[in-house]
């Protein structure tokens, strides 16, 4: 095949750098190598049960669990290792934090200290790994604290403890039929496609916008009785479709796979929701804070989206742990907009517990 005309991820780093004549270059080298670290994970997902790394992770005879007590899957540690070895050589970052660490990775003695941080999913979506439903892997850059790259200073958790509208970059890969990355670096979203013949990722959605408005929104439903209120009255106005207040129809999707949601709603709109719910007290919500909503977020609000708690945006939360858990919502603008208004309102009478469970529409 003759080489497309297309920019490629590369080219693509290069034309933003100009923006900043003094940039150093440690940036696009850093978001090349997550980029040849997701390479590698791509075709390792790609090879499937041939590849011999599916199925659960054995720490011994019993199934390996993780620091947020979750089953790991061999390919959720082997795509850990991927991240680590393919960025602590290369001299831009202070340290790493990862899902599958309880404790932040400081870069080895042997290799020079840079002035990021790396904070990443290695792989998002584990749960459909053995069933071949698209997984991705998240990442989130930061600037590293003052300090944090002097030789001999010790690399702590409050160092990755930063809002995510300090975010430098973020971005996913989602392997799917196609593998492709998406990228911002905070002047709108690039996606890119891998040319799986040239191993380039090559720019195919320069300037991705969401939707302001959509018919389609993303729920783990079987979680329905745990919901707020707020929650409990926009699903069920959605579900109410063309005889409801909303006056039109909805679709409902659920990959269980937060990247694959979020690149269906960046693609063509839709609204996520993993709200706070009371299924268990000590969980304000599912999905992790600085390596999920986080880079998640701020993608989808350089597509022009909105992401929330449902009570404020979610970049503008101090975060307190590096395996915090927060409450999220995001997707089209209009929609996000909606459901927070919901969670500032009064709650309606009919949409207290106990009515609610009698008259909702998950039940008979
Ligand atoms: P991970 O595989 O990194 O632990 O994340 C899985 C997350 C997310 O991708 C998805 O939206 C959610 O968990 C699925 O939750 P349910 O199991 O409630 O469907
Ligand atoms: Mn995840
Ligand atoms: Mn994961």
């Amino acid at each position: 095949m003759i080489l497309s005309q297309r920019p490629t991820l590369t080219q693509y780093l290069i034309d933003q750098r100009r923006r900043f004549p003094q940039a150093s270059g440690d940036f696009n080298a850093l978001i090349l190598d997550v980029a040849l670290a997701c390479k590698a994970i791509a075709q390792a997902v790609a090879w499937g049960e041939l590849g011999g790394v599916l199925g659960r992770q054995r720490d011994g005879a019993a199934d390996a669990i993780n620091v947020q007590g979750e089953a790991q899957m061999r390919l959720d540690v082997l795509s850990n290792e991927v991240f680590l070895r393919q960025n602590e050589w290369g001299g831009q970052l202070a340290g790493m934090a990862s899902e599958e660490m309880e404790q932040p990775y400081p870069i080895p003695q042997q290799y020079p200290r840079g002035k990021y941080l790396l904070v990443f999913d290695p792989l998002d979506g584990s749960s459909n790994i053995d069933v071949n439903v698209s997984v991705g892997s998240i990442f989130s850059v930061l600037r590293a604290p003052e300090g944090a790259q002097q030789p001999g200073r010790e690399l702590r958790e409050t160092d990755f403890l930063q809002s995510g509208d300090r975010q430098v970059a973020a971005g996913y890969a989602i392997y799917g039929p196609a593998t492709m990355l998406i990228l911002t670096v905070g002047n709108g979203v690039a996606g890119f496609t891998l040319d799986p013949g040239l191993g380039e990722f090559m720019l195919t959605h320069p300037d991705i916008q969401v939707p302001c408005d959509t018919r389609e929104f993303a729920i783990n439903a079987s979680n329905s009785r745990f919901w707020e209120a707020p929650v409990k009255r926009y699903v069920d106005e959605c579900l109410a479709g063309r005889e409801g207040p909303r006056d039109k129809d909805f679709n409902m999707r659920w990959i269980a796979s937060m990247v694959a949601e979020a690149h269906r709603i960046l693609m063509r709109g839709g609204v996520f929701l993993y709200p706070r719910d009371s299924k268990d007290a000590a969980r304000p919500g599912r999905l992790r804070l600085l390596y999920e909503a986080n880079p998640i977020g701020f993608i989808i609000e350089q597509a022009g989206g909105r992401v929330s708690t449902g009570r404020q945006n979610v970049l503008e939360v101090q975060p307190d742990s590096l395996h915090q858990r927060i409450p999220l919502v995001f997707g089209s603008r209009n929609e996000v907009e909606r459901i927070e208004r919901y969670h500032a309102e009064p709650v309606a009478r009919e949409f207290e517990a106990p009515l609610f469970a009698e008259r909702s529409l998950f039940r008979a």
